[in-house]
């Protein structure tokens, strides 16, 4: 027989994320890996969910997303980001924020394009370029001096990577994996790049809410200039701890909208009709609400911290989002899937290797990524695991 994979789905594996929290399951080993809660969701919008089953909100919902939750949409982006938004044509709600980056791509992107991503990297973004024809031209974000600063891009490389095939730069703030925010003055220099080269910013904003000390998130598509060159994706994973409802969104002018919607349509048709419902609920949840979950993710993060320095990482301090990413070259390991696994199988905690983040693995090497959206108890027991790891080299294990 004929080897029937086809040369795009060669290209990539399946997910290292996603598998490291099968390897946790075997295991038995604290999931630190795969960033989704093990805490309940708000009370409220389960409710709304509920609700909206009961009154047979279960068929399709409008393909381009139901209108109360477009409207909500709208409302929420204008409160929080000062976005001015038409719910009738410039949103699209998608199966997660993953189909809107997939879909936006899939609509703007033609075989030959180039599309600026920073590493290390949401590790969807490698797929997506391939899934989509594009070239990807990396950029690298590097790691701050001291605990204040934050991972930096050098200009002089982000300029060189832009040129007359650039159709769009991927931004990702706050970011995962590093807890970089963008800062104004960073956003403005893209802005730059994009009109002068005439490209679109893609800005995936899904820890909008999660910010810690003095970080504010400031949404690409409010700085002067880019209303009509961003394509602004978000979604309730994050922000409601429910990372398996799969809602999610992108918000783009018109012309770009018309274009998403249409691949849209024929990649899912639709998210979830009666989570769509719940979250039109969910984003017009009081103020007090959104600033609960970063007090929270804040506390869990400076419990988690202190634990992985005690331990030995170097863990560079985020500014936002959920993830600590941590140097591991002090342990001494050849490199960071020889750790992880030492981790996950000995130590048992399941960490996700830094190589998963980087185009060239090596880059990546002596870096594991820790997520912290889970219970004090579970960071606490992967503290007290984590103090195992030396022992265990010691002893030759
Ligand atoms: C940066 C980033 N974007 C998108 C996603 C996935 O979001 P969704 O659940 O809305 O597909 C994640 C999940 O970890 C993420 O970290």
């Amino acid at each position: 027989m004929r080897n029937f994979t086809s040369r795009k789905a060669a290209q990539f594996s399946e997910s290292v994320i996603r598998d490291m929290t099968r390897q946790a399951m075997r295991h038995g080993a604290v999931n630190l890996a795969q960033g989704f809660p093990d805490f309940s969701a708000p009370a409220e919008i389960k409710r709304a969910a509920q609700q909206a089953i009961d009154a047979d909100v279960n068929q399709y919902a409008i393909t381009w997303g139901a209108k109360d939750l477009r409207e909500a949409i709208v409302r929420h982006a204008r409160q929080y980001q000062g976005m001015v938004i038409d719910p009738e044509t410039e949103i699209t709600v998608c199966c997660g924020s993953t189909e809107a980056m997939i879909a936006s791509l899939l609509a703007i992107v033609d075989a030959g394009d180039e599309v600026v991503i920073f590493e290390p990297y949401y590790e969807n973004y490698g797929p997506d370029v391939i899934l989509s024809d594009a070239t990807p031209r990396f950029v690298k974000l590097r790691p701050p001096e001291s605990d204040g600063g934050q991972w930096a891009f050098d200009e002089k490389e982000l300029r060189a990577a832009f040129n007359a095939k650039t159709k769009a730069v991927i931004v990702n703030t706050p970011n995962n994996p590093t807890g970089k925010v963008f800062t104004r003055a960073e956003l403005e220099f893209i802005r730059d790049l994009c009109v002068e080269f005439d490209a679109l910013a893609i800005t995936d904003e899904i820890y909008e809410h999660i910010l810690y000390d003095d970080a504010r998130h400031i949404s690409m598509a409010t700085v002067d200039g880019m209303h009509d060159r961003t394509i602004t994706i978000n979604g309730m994973s994050k922000t409601f701890s429910v990372t398996g409802w799969r809602v999610g969104w992108a918000i783009a002018p018109a012309v770009l909208t018309s274009a998403i919607r249409k691949v849209h349509d024929f990649l899912t048709v639709g998210a979830a009709a009666p989570l769509q419902a719940a979250g039109a609920v969910a984003l017009l949840l009081p103020e007090s609400y959104f600033r609960g979950l970063a007090d929270g993710y804040q506390k869990r993060r400076d419990l988690l911290v202190p634990v992985l320095r005690e331990a030995g990482f170097k863990a560079y301090v985020p500014k936002g989002a959920y993830y600590v990413m941590t140097d591991v070259s002090a342990f001494g390991y050849e490199n960071d899937l020889a750790f992880a696994k030492h981790l996950v199988a000995d130590v048992g905690v399941a960490t996700v290797p830094g190589s998963s983040f980087y185009k060239d693995p090596r880059d990546g090497s002596q870096q594991v990524r820790f997520a912290f959206c889970k219970k004090d108890e579970t960071l606490l027991e992967a503290g007290r695991r984590l103090r195992n790891i030396r022992e265990l080299k010691a002893t030759g294990d």
